[in-house]
């Protein structure tokens, strides 16, 4: 069967991190987040996936190539321009054969694709949907069913009021092409406000297929954090590279550990990560290929890019570090702190409450406590 993945997106939430690749592109666990996904889609009997790219479109060219590394056919196909959800898999109709699946390309969910196909046909749908509950649905789109699946009404953030059910869009779907018929060519239209609400008007058969599998939206500063906890914690199913050298703390190849450091796991160091002497890393917590750390740095539930470099006494909570940036001695970052690629943090700043520092910035000694 075949798969869109809709990655055309600036992931404009997830700035600064998405300045310099693609939001589908960011490393999960050290690998990038497609990656992972194009493997689940082959696992899960999928053989050709279509990529719906726009922004950095070359980024997924350098690193894809046709799919074969991962074992799936793959095809990168750049829009003109922005088309939206639906008119990015109207542009790609011409590829489509038969019930496709159709991703959001930022979602990361261990869902049963097959246990949905059979759904899907089992109810003669022309259109499904799959659904997650959430405990606030205001933030998302609403999904009305009848007792049978089928959907009744699409509800957009609504208010809290307004509220009817907690089952939301999950950005997954399986889709017979001809309702592209639906979707005007050559246009920006999105699935929400567009495609769906016609398909429904139009009296097709459109189902709901809700599922507690594990889901999250990885586009968020704070989710994107969330989600790697989440992934060494074994929320979810995800399989990560390494091999155990201590108690859960995972070594993607070589690694220099000071015996005099303590890690205390989930954590995953990659290759050439080196810790330097009496510095501590409490789990959660992933190390980027290259990633070096100072003497006594504390580092807990902190994600970090390859090639970052932590100083001396610095110490970091809850944060994610960009490719190649430094944070000098005695720096604190915490609470949601997002640090962009190539940036100079310089001695004894404080950055937290979810501060984002722009790739290439560089910071003097002591100038920001935020
Ligand atoms: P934000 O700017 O942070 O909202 O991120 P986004 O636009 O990248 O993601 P959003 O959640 O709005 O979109 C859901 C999915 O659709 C993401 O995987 C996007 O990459 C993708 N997407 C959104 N708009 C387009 C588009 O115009 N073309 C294509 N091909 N994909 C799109």
């Amino acid at each position: 069967m075949k798969a869109v993945i809709l990655v055309g997106g600036q992931g404009t939430r997830l700035r600064p991190l998405t300045c310099n690749i693609p939001k589908p592109m960011i490393p999960l666990v050290n690998q990038p987040f497609i990656e992972h996904m194009l493997e689940n889609l082959r696992d899960q009997g999928v053989t050709e996936a279509i990529l719906a790219v726009q922004y950095l479109a070359e980024r997924f060219r350098e690193s894809l190539g046709d799919g074969s590394r991962l074992g799936l056919k793959v095809h990168i196909i750049e829009e003109p321009e922005p088309r939206g959800t639906a008119g990015a898999v109207k542009n790609v109709a011409h590829m489509l054969d038969g019930p496709t699946y159709v991703f959001n390309g930022d979602v990361m969910t261990d869902l049963d694709l097959r246990a949905m196909y059979r759904f899907h046909q089992e109810k003669h749908s022309k259109l499904t949907i799959a659904l997650t509950p959430v405990e606030d649905p205001t933030a998302f789109g609403l999904v009305e069913t009848n007792d049978e699946g089928r959907v009744q009404r699409f509800l957009e953030k609504p208010r809290p009021e307004d509220v009817t059910t907690n089952m939301i869009n999950a950005g997954t779907y399986i889709m017979e092409p001809e309702l592209l018929r639906y979707a005007p060519a050559n246009q920006f239209y999105m699935f929400e406000r567009g495609l769906f609400p016609t398909v429904l008007e139009q009296g097709e058969p459109v189902f709901g297929y809700p599922s507690d599998a594990y889901w999250t939206d990885i586009g968020k500063p704070q989710t994107y954090i969330d989600v790697h906890h989440d992934i060494l914690m074994n929320k979810v199913r995800y399989s990560f590279r390494g091999r155990e050298i201590a108690d859960r703390v995972w070594a993607e190849g070589d690694v220099n550990v000071d015996s005099s450091a303590q890690l205390h796991g989930p954590i995953v160091l990659g290759a050439g990560v080196s810790i330097g002497p009496e510095a501590q890393i409490t789990g959660p917590a992933v190390l980027g290929a290259g990633c070096q750390i100072g003497a006594r740095a504390h580092l807990q539930h902190v994600v970090l890019w390859e090639g970052a470099v932590v100083g001396e006494d610095a110490q970091l909570d809850s944060c994610v570090v960009g490719r190649g940036s430094r944070v000098s001695a005695k720096a604190r970052l915490s609470d949601g702190a997002i640090i962009g690629d190539n940036c100079e943090i310089g001695p004894e700043n404080q950055l937290a409450h979810g501060i984002r520092i722009w790739p290439g910035t560089v910071l003097g000694e002591k100038s920001v406590t935020f």
